[in-house]
C-alpha cells in the first residue's frame, strides 16, 4: 500500500477520497481469510468499486479545473478506465467461481490503486499548487 503522504495532493475532496479508498482497502484486508461469496465481503467490494468510479470522475473534473494538459488528462483517463475494467474482470471471475478468497482479489486491487496514486496522481500536486496561487 502506498505511503500516506503520496496520496496527499492538496485538494480537500481528492485527498479525502484517497484516504477513504485506502481505509476501505484496509477494512477488506481484515476480511482476507473470508470467502468471496461472504455477504460482508461482497458489500465491501461493491463499495470499493463505487468509490473508485466516483473518485475517478472527481479527479478528472479537477484535472480540467487546474489546467492539466489535455494529452495528460487523456492518458490519466485511459488508466482510470483500465483499472475499472480490471475491477469488472475481477467481479466476473468471482461470479464464475474462478476466484474464491478475498486474498486473491485484495492483492491486485491494492497494487493497482497504490501504483496509480504514485505514478499518475502524485504529479497532479504541482498543478493543484499552481492553480491555488493564481
Ligand atoms: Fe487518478
Ligand atoms: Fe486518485
Amino acid at each position: 500500500m502506498t505511503n500516506r503522504h503520496q496520496s496527499i495532493l492538496g485538494d480537500p475532496l481528492i485527498d479525502r477520497q484517497h484516504a477513504d479508498l485506502f481505509a476501505s482497502l484496509r477494512q477488506i484486508e481484515s476480511l482476507h481469510e473470508r470467502r468471496l461469496n461472504d455477504e460482508k465481503v461482497i458489500d465491501h467490494l461493491t463499495r470499493i468499486s463505487e468509490q473508485l468510479r466516483q473518485h475517478f470522475m472527481s479527479e478528472e473534473t479537477l484535472m480540467q479545473q487546474v489546467a492539466v494538459p489535455v494529452e495528460e488528462i487523456a492518458r490519466h483517463h485511459a488508466e482510470h478506465l483500465r483499472i475499472l475494467e480490471e475491477v469488472a474482470r475481477l467481479h466476473f471471475e468471482i461470479m464464475q467461481g474462478q476466484l474464491t478468497h478475498v486474498s486473491q482479489v485484495l492483492r491486485p486491487l491494492s497494487d493497482w490503486v497504490a501504483a496509480h496514486v504514485e505514478v499518475y496522481d502524485a504529479p497532479l500536486r504541482d498543478y493543484i499548487v499552481k492553480a491555488s496561487l493564481q
